[in-house]
């Protein structure tokens, strides 16, 4: 039987609906671990030289947990958190996306297993599931649950984005850069932070940070290709963006781009620059990589408006680099992160917070950022501001892309309270560190399994692995 509305279905309603405005951020809440260690005394603990990690890396603490945690306790903790902060109804969400590349499971995801948040008031009507790649799926998770809302399928309800990684690197090199963390986001209309569409992407197919060894939680990583990868699609990605923008605003007003002398309109890319953004956030693999990422970016303003004041004291000869050599230029570096010192001060370390106490948090680090910023410069200084995002995960996706203050993000910031949670984590030693990380590797999928961490390492009311079946069932509990 069809079911018709006098001539129209219900189908064409729902079509019709009007579209929601102002589609952002309503809510947040970070989850960090109980613990985490001194970069500095793991300088001496792992007998490189002093200020490798500090200075070289950029890195000042590093958050992580045993094997009492996985990404399923850690999702649960905090998009129950996120409810309980906020006093969010579980049947007002309508789609949960989950961005993680911490995997336990190849088939089940994390987001069925969010779905006994849900249970008691009977809500199972929310879509949604899990997207990975390395540290960019939770970008991916936040443009699903925004292109949900923005769809003629979006049914009113909220969507929510959790997101978060457990970052461990096998004993070597890399394993300063690790860290831990997690965040919950309520995406809805007429949020005070407001996701503008312009998005510039950069996607290949590379080898540099992948998890093939399905045996290990640890990556497989080329140090200095991850590097190099990271930079050169932060170019692609800026420059896709920068060039949309200005395609946008000459059909949006055709005499905003000005004429050169010769009467040809200028690079389109001139239109868009950092001086566009009030505050740049990018993902953090570490703390020096930022740096070196929002030094970047000012050389591709360079590249694009090179007579601009403020590269006078810029040498020249770098415009007659072929562009595969500017990637790697430690010339071209150290110019622009000099050039670069004081803005990256003013406008990117705000958004440093939770980096520089938690490390890397692979899908998290991003929106740890935001949660920084937002927990650092007070709401009234924020309001009418511009926020770039970029977003980059491993092997490669990378995304760069801009959301606008347009109303009072104070009672996430109060409600999140990041800072005094920051500041309240246990720094432990080195040794305690290092046999955490060993219970993990130790037991990486094993079953039946009985957790051997210590729950006094759990947060109160955090839920933790209680333990795992011989059908390799996974039991959580609530502290
Ligand atoms: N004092 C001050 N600086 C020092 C010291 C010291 N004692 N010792 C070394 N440094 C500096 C180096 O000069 C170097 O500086 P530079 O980057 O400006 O050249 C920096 O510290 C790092 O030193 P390296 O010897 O290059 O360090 P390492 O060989 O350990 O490699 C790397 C660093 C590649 C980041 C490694 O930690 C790694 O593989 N990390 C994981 C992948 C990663 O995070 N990649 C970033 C992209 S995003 C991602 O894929 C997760």
């Amino acid at each position: 039987m069809a079911i018709e509305i006098a001539s129209t279905s219900v189908f064409d309603v729902q079509a019709e609906r009007p579209r929601p405005k102002d589609v952002g951020i309503l809510a947040m809440d970070m989850y960090v671990p109980k613990r985490c260690v001194s970069e500095e005394e793991l300088e001496v603990f792992d007998g490189v030289s002093k200020g490798k990690y500090t200075i070289g890396l950029g890195q000042s603490y590093m958050a992580f947990v045993d094997d009492r945690e996985d990404i399923n306790s850690i999702a649960l903790t905090v998009v129950s958190s996120l409810m309980k902060r906020f006093d969010i109804d579980p049947r007002s969400i309508g789609r949960l996306d989950v961005g993680t590349e911490t995997i336990i499971d190849k088939s089940k995801s994390v987001k069925t297993v969010l779905m006994d948040l849900f249970k008691e008031c009977g809500n199972h009507d929310i879509e949604g599931l899990d997207s990975k790649n390395a540290c960019y799926g939770s970008t991916a998770a936040v443009q699903n649950a925004t292109n949900w809302i923005e769809s003629r399928s979006w049914d009113g309800r909220n969507a929510i984005v959790f997101t978060g990684d457990i970052a461990v690197y096998a004993k070597g090199g890399a394993r300063a850069v690790g860290g831990a963390g997690a965040c919950a986001i309520l995406i809805g209309p007429n949020a005070p932070l407001v996701f503008e569409p312009i998005h510039g992407t950069y996607m290949a197919n590379t080898y540099e940070f992948y998890k093939p060894n399905l045996h290990s939680e640890y990556p497989t990583v080329d140090g200095p290709l991850s590097v190099s990868t990271y930079i050169a699609a932060m170019d692609a990605a800026y420059s896709a963006f920068r060039s949309k923008v200005a395609t946008a605003t000459k059909s949006f007003n055709p005499s905003a781009i000005p004429e050169t002398e010769a009467g040809n309109k200028v690079d389109e890319k001139s239109v868009f620059s950092l001086a566009d953004v009030d505050y740049p956030v990018y993902h953090s693999p570490y703390g020096k990589q930022v740096q070196k990422g929002h030094a970047r970016l000012l050389f591709m303003d360079y590249l694009s408006a090179p007579h601009k004041p403020k590269f006078a004291n810029i040498d020249p000869s770098f415009l007659d680099l072929p562009y595969p050599q500017t990637i790697n230029s430690k010339e071209i570096e150290k110019s622009f992160m000099a050039l670069s010192k004081a803005d990256y001060a003013a406008r990117v370390s705000l958004s440093m917070r939770c980096a520089s106490r938690c490390g890397n948090m692979y899908t998290a680090s991003l929106y740890g950022g935001l949660a920084s910023l937002l927990s650092t410069v007070d709401a009234a200084t924020l309001k009418g501001k511009r926020i770039s995002m970029y977003a980059f995960g491993g092997g490669c996706a990378s995304t760069f892309w801009t959301m606008r203050v347009k109303g009072d993000v104070s009672e996430i910031a109060k409600k999140m309270d990041l800072l005094k949670r920051l500041e309240s984590m246990d720094v432990v030693s080195c040794e305690e560190y290092t046999e955490g990380l060993q219970l993990r590797e130790d037991n990486h999928n094993l079953a039946p399994y009985q957790p051997q961490g210590d729950i006094k390492n759990i947060w109160p009311r955090a839920f933790y692995l209680d333990g795992i079946g011989s059908m390799f069932r996974r039991k959580y509990v609530q502290a």
